[in-house]
């Protein structure tokens, strides 16, 4: 377990609270590692009906850390925490639903293509510069995005990386309600409540019919980190890490 996820029971919802404000959220393996955990021991206990992701206030998360993803592009065994995670969200069984707050910053924003309801707050921004950092879309987004989004608006988010705030996240069907700083927390808690009390099985055939093929989702999500870890290699991609490190303030 990782001390920046914490893990707790709120009745029948498992609250996986991503709890490295100081870094903005951004994951490390053992993040990875921790969330993967907790998401796969939901889909055996039958005490856990739905699982709620959260970050800090201001901070959803920033993203794969970069320092891990400099680690990659230098030579060195990046594991296989991130797609143990991507794919522990892709074959949930149970409900997953999220509260935003501020930075949403590229696996930040993918979560959300597997969460049955994303809550966010209006100063929220989903965004995701893959490409500007030499890398390409991950955690199926490929995939999902178009289908969800439409293709135009998934090229403009995932490959040009034009930040949506929350009120165009919401048009574009990313998350399915824009709720106050201050309100966040409970209209998560209130929803998650709300999925606990309905027949768990009907509601694990209705969630899986609508999520899709998830064999198609693995392989797509496999198919991503290959080219992903291929490009994390290169040199546009070393010179971002770079100059994101050696940045000034
Ligand atoms: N990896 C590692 N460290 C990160 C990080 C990341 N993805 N995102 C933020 N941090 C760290 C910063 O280095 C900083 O650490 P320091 O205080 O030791 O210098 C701390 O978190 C706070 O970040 P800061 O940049 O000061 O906050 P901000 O509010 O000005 O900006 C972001 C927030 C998210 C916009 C900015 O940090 C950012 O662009 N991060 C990189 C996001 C990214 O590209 N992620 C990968 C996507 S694929």
């Amino acid at each position: 377990m990782s001390e920046h996820i914490l893990v707790e029971r709120q009745g029948a919802a498992q609250i996986i609270r991503m709890n490295r404000g100081d870094k903005k959220n951004a994951l490390t393996r053992a993040m990875y590692a921790a969330m993967a955990a907790a998401l796969d021991a939901s889909n055996d206990d039958p005490e856990i009906r739905v699982n709620v992701i959260m970050g800090v206030p201001g901070a959803f998360s920033a993203g794969n850390d970069i320092a891990d993803f400099m680690v990659v592009a230098t030579g060195g065994d990046g594991g296989t925490e991130v797609f143990d995670f991507l794919r522990s969200m892709a074959t949930l069984k149970k409900p997953l639903i999220s509260g935003v707050d501020g930075v949403a910053v590229g696996v930040g924003t993918t979560i959300q293509f597997h969460c049955d309801l994303s809550f966010a707050t209006p100063r929220t921004v989903f965004h995701t510069p893959f490409t500007d950092l030499g890398i390409i879309p991950e955690a199926g987004s490929t995939l999902i995005g178009p289908a969800l989004l439409g293709r135009q608006t998934a090229f403009a988010m995932l490959a040009l990386g034009e930040p949506f705030p929350a009120e165009r996240a919401l048009q574009a069907g990313l998350i399915y309600k824009v709720v106050s700083e201050d309100a966040l927390e409970a209209e998560v808690l209130s929803a998650a409540a709300r999925i606990a009390e309905k027949p768990p099985t009907a509601l694990a055939t209705a969630r899986r019919l609508m999520a899709g093929d998830t064999d198609k989702l693995v392989a797509r999500i496999t198919e991503e980190g290959e080219h992903f870890r291929q490009l994390l290699t290169s040199d546009e991609a070393k010179q971002a890490f770079m100059s994101f490190m050696s940045r000034k303030k």
